[in-house]
């Protein structure tokens, strides 16, 4: 079986519910259950056996060392993590503790766990872990693609938690051997993602006919992939990548935020003709910018392509599209998730700009 951390967040969630849909082996899903986790994310898996869900923090060396001698999986696929740039400003600390120290915590238990396997066991084992470009900086207009090979230069206390998470992770293999692989994916977008992010707060304030609040001037850029994508592409990496690497993977659809919250509102416009608030458009408000805010990201995802055959399966067009059909479906999930912590983030986050 496989251990997945942070399974009950967006990308993690979505990864669970793919990995029980298209095989076979059973999967251990560690999270936290913070504001971002949540077990109704993971409704289509209650019932099925070969999922096990167990509330904890990566932080908690004697829980991960219990799980790892009861499951004894053969690989971990690590997402837990705080994952809001905007929260990073207003509070790092969570932001060392989980990504930083964290990872360090899971890489010891991982390791101690890893040099007692036998030999066999101890070769196919993998720990894979869950990374973002945003570790790269910020790209200038002309400037090619990051690449595997771009050097690191993070932003933002998320990026720059994030990036040490990759450096511990690489000193693991280096240093110890341990078989790990690194995924830098751009941003991602679909169902489950929690209405802090930028799709899913533009749909959910749209609806409400609240404003949507574009930071500084819109034209900020942002490479993004459909999370089914994403999934595809690290399960790809886990079966095949070659130990030690890193796989950048992207959309190759690079978009401003002015562009993506037009694309949203138009969407709105021609599946809800009748609401008293079309054309969605003109909730659009421009406000603050966020501090130190990246002016562009972009993804050379040649090397994935190249050496596993990924490639995205959606296009932007068809992925917003779906994104668009799930939020108005499923308008139960937004409501749960929107109560209470969410409100004061909310008000937190927006009340000034
Ligand atoms: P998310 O915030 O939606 O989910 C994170 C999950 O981790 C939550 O379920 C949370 O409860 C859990 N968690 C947090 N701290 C934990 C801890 N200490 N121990 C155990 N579980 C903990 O994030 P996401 O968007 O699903 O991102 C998942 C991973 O993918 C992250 O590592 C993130 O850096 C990376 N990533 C995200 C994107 C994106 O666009 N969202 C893009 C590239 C990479
Ligand atoms: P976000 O979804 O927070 O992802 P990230 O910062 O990790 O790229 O934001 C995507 C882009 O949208 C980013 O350039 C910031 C911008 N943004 C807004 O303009 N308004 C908002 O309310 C939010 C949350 C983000």
């Amino acid at each position: 079986m496989i251990l997945v951390t942070g399974g009950a967040g967006f990308i993690g969630a979505n990864f669970v519910l793919d990995w029980l849909a298209t095989g076979d082996e059973p999967v251990v899903n560690l999270d936290k259950l913070t504001y971002a986790g949540n077990l109704e994310n993971l409704r289509q898996a209650q019932g099925d056996a070969r999922h096990v869900f167990v509330r904890g923090d990566i932080g908690d060396r004697p829980l991960i060392d219990a799980l790892l001698l009861q499951h004894r999986p053969r690989a971990i696929v690590n997402f837990a993590a705080e994952s809001h740039v905007d929260r990073s400003i207003h509070g790092p600390a969570e932001f060392i503790q989980t990504n930083v120290v964290g990872t360090f915590n899971l890489l010891e238990a991982v390791k101690a766990y890893w040099m007692q396997l036998p030999a066999g066991e101890q070769a196919a084992f993998r720990f894979l872990h869950v990374s973002t470009d945003e570790v790269y900086g910020s790209l200038g207009p002309d400037e090619p693609a990051f690449s595997e090979t771009t050097p690191y230069a993070p932003n933002s206390p998320y990026s720059a938690s994030k990036a040490a998470s990759d450096h511990l992770v690489r000193a693991y293999h280096h240093t110890y051997g341990l078989p790990v692989l690194t995924t830098n994916c751009s941003n991602n977008y679909g169902p489950l993602q929690f209405p802090e992010k930028l799709v899913p707060l533009v749909i959910h304030n749209a609806l409400e006919g609240k404003p949507l609040p574009i930071y500084g001037d819109g034209s900020n850029i942002r490479d993004w992939l459909y999370v089914g994508d994403h999934c595809s592409a690290i399960r790809r990496v886990l079966e095949a990548g070659r130990v030690g690497e890193t796989y950048n993977i992207g959309g190759c659809n690079e978009k401003t935020n002015l562009e993506v919250v037009k694309t949203l509102c138009a969407i709105l416009d021609d599946l809800h003709p009748d609401s008293p608030v079309v054309p969605h458009a003109g909730l659009i408000t421009f406000v603050t910018d966020r501090p130190g805010h990246d002016r562009r990201y972009a993804i050379d995802a040649i090397k994935i392509e190249r050496e596993l055959g990924w490639k995205p399966s959606e296009t932007f067009e068809t992925g917003i599209r779906k994104t668009v059909a799930w939020y108005l479906a499923n308008q139960d999930w937004v409501t749960h998730v929107t109560s209470g912590e969410y409100r004061s983030w909310v008000s937190e986050n927006y009340a000034l700009r």
